[in-house]
């Protein structure tokens, strides 16, 4: 079987490394490599920041007028949403995840496109109250080049959003994809191209955190955007250093899944189930502490197994499989060395999926969902973002102690609350550290609503019209139009 072949895009032109160096894309629902990949150094890197910076100079999109952007950004969406199919099924090669929810992925990334579409028009500046004769303003402006370095886990959804934002205020940008899942990235670059984005404003270099760290230290992008583990943000805030890089991180959680004995039980139920497992645990925002009021805390557990227990692990492309493989085999390595950890520390395995033999997936990087009780709040396996189907269960008294374990964490992004008591909710959700908090409805979000990551989940805003700011630089103009005449010196 012959590859695919997946190269950078760099002036809208598909272009390989000048080295000629490539990787290979494995298919984890197989283990066989599957595609190969331009590998990215550091010459690549400067070309895809030169050809970001000639599109914005000449003006082609950063001057072009706001409602032609906007045309143009839905006709990608709407090409996105014409090759979804096609889109979703690299997708599920590229990452083992279901077909279904693939397809689901690119159909949202379709809509971040028609969100940020509005946004041109709505990149408003301020004016201010001036002494007599003056007259000031302030408007933003784009930072000329934007570099995005993406994750794996949802691939083409992540991409274009982390494009869709800088573009929408008129930057090029310059996108590195994870080494586990480009294959997308470039479709998504050259859709733009066929869109009506002119070439050199959406520029793709693959590679892995080599390729990223210099795109991260380079003199000449005066913004980062990243997604992905805190560990990489630090490496990213260090590299800002020495240019002063403005960055945008949204980083790692450990985001507690709170359920009160006054919930819907029903849909506590399904909701946690679903946090606790969709996309295999490898979401940023997985609910992946379960904390369960005492009192109701046998029932709720026994009914919580019940229920996970028909989630099928299988094959991706079928379409009743609810949770492919895991990314890599790093990344099982990880998540089992990490039920290691859990059972070294004392916790109980409440159970342990027994892996069912895949038809033609021997080699596949399955792993089934796995449960952990009576589990204390400081072991690493209640503290660390695992980044699998691996869910540690804990217990609280009253409102309080539910509050001290789910704020004991160095993580802020996210916290599921299930209650149907109205104070409870408004007082939880005043006093969870994190930055978003989600009363009956883990994991909805809505383009149009800013979100934050809170300690050391993130840093700066991202989506809805608080997005504008954060990738746009300020400036100011004092006028003086009649004011004071200068005498000095
Ligand atoms: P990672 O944070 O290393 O990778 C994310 C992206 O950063 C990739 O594009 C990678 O190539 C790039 N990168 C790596 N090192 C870099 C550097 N020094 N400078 C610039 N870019 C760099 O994540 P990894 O290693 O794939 O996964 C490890 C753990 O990270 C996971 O188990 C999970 O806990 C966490 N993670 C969190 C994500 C989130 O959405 N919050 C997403 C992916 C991973
Ligand atoms: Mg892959």
């Amino acid at each position: 079987m012959s590859l695919k072949q997946v190269l950078h895009v760099i002036d809208g032109q598909e272009t390989p490394s000048l080295s000629g160096r490539t990787f290979e894309s494995i298919n984890p629902a197989t283990g066989q490599a599957w595609a190969t990949v331009a590998y990215g150094e550091t010459d690549d890197v400067n070309r895809a920041v030169e050809s970001a910076w000639r599109s914005f100079d000449s003006g082609v999109w950063s001057r072009m007028p706001a409602t032609e952007q906007a045309k143009r950004m839905r006709a990608v969406s709407r090409l996105i949403i014409e090759r979804a199919d096609y889109l979703a099924e690299l997708e599920t090669k590229d990452t083992g995840k279901p077909l279904t929810a693939a397809k689901s992925d690119v159909l949202l990334a379709a809509g971040i496109l028609e969100y940020f579409s509005q946004i041109p028009d709505h990149v408003f500046g301020k004016t201010y109250p001036s002494d007599p004769g003056y007259f000031t303003y302030s408007k933003r402006e784009p930072y000329g080049v934007v570099g995005g370095i993406v994750p794996w886990n949802f691939p083409f959804l992540l991409v274009v959003w982390k494009a869709a934002g800088p573009l929408s205020v008129g930057n090029s940008v310059v996108l590195k994809m994870a080494e586990q899942s480009p294959v997308t990235t470039t479709e998504f670059a050259k859709i733009c191209v066929e869109a009506g984005i002119p070439p050199g404003v959406i520029n793709v270099v693959h590679g892995d955190g080599a390729t990223g760290a210099a795109l991260a230290a380079h003199p000449r992008v005066p913004k980062i955007t990243f997604t992905g583990s805190t560990e990489v943000g630090r490496s990213i805030i260090r590299a800002s250093a020495d240019t002063i890089k403005s960055v945008h991180l949204e980083l790692g959680g450990k985001s507690p899944n709170i359920i009160f004995a006054d919930a819907d039980l029903d849909q506590a139920l399904a909701g946690s189930v679903f946090t606790s497992f969709y996309n295999s645990g490898q979401i940023c925002t997985t609910g992946s502490r379960l904390l369960v009021a005492e009192s109701m805390a046998d029932e709720f557990i026994e009914k919580f197994q019940q229920r996970a227990k028909n989630i099928v692990v299988g094959d991706p492309m079928q379409s009743n499989t609810h949770l492919g493989p895991l990314i890599s085999q790093v990344q099982l390595q990880r998540v089992q060395n990490y039920v290691k950890i859990g059972k070294e520390a004392g916790a109980h395995v409440l159970w342990e999926g027994t892996p069912k033999p895949i038809p033609g997936h021997e080699q596949g990087y399955f792993f089934q969902p796995t449960v952990f009780t009576q589990v204390q709040p400081e072991m690493r396996i209640a503290q660390e973002e695992i980044f699998g189907p691996v869910l540690s269960v804990m217990t609280f008294k009253n409102d309080e102690d539910a509050i001290r374990i789910a704020n004991n964490t160095i993580y802020g992004l996210a916290a599921t609350i299930w209650t149907n008591n109205l104070e409870r909710a408004f007082t939880l959700a005043d006093r969870l550290d994190a930055g978003i908090i989600w009363t009956n409805c883990p994991h909805y979000l809505k383009w149009n609503v800013p979100l934050e990551g809170h300690r050391t989940s993130g840093l700066g805003e991202d989506l809805g019209l608080e997005s504008i700011n954060t990738f746009t630089k300020l400036k100011v103009n004092y006028i003086n139009f009649g004011g004071q005449k200068m005498n000095w010196g």
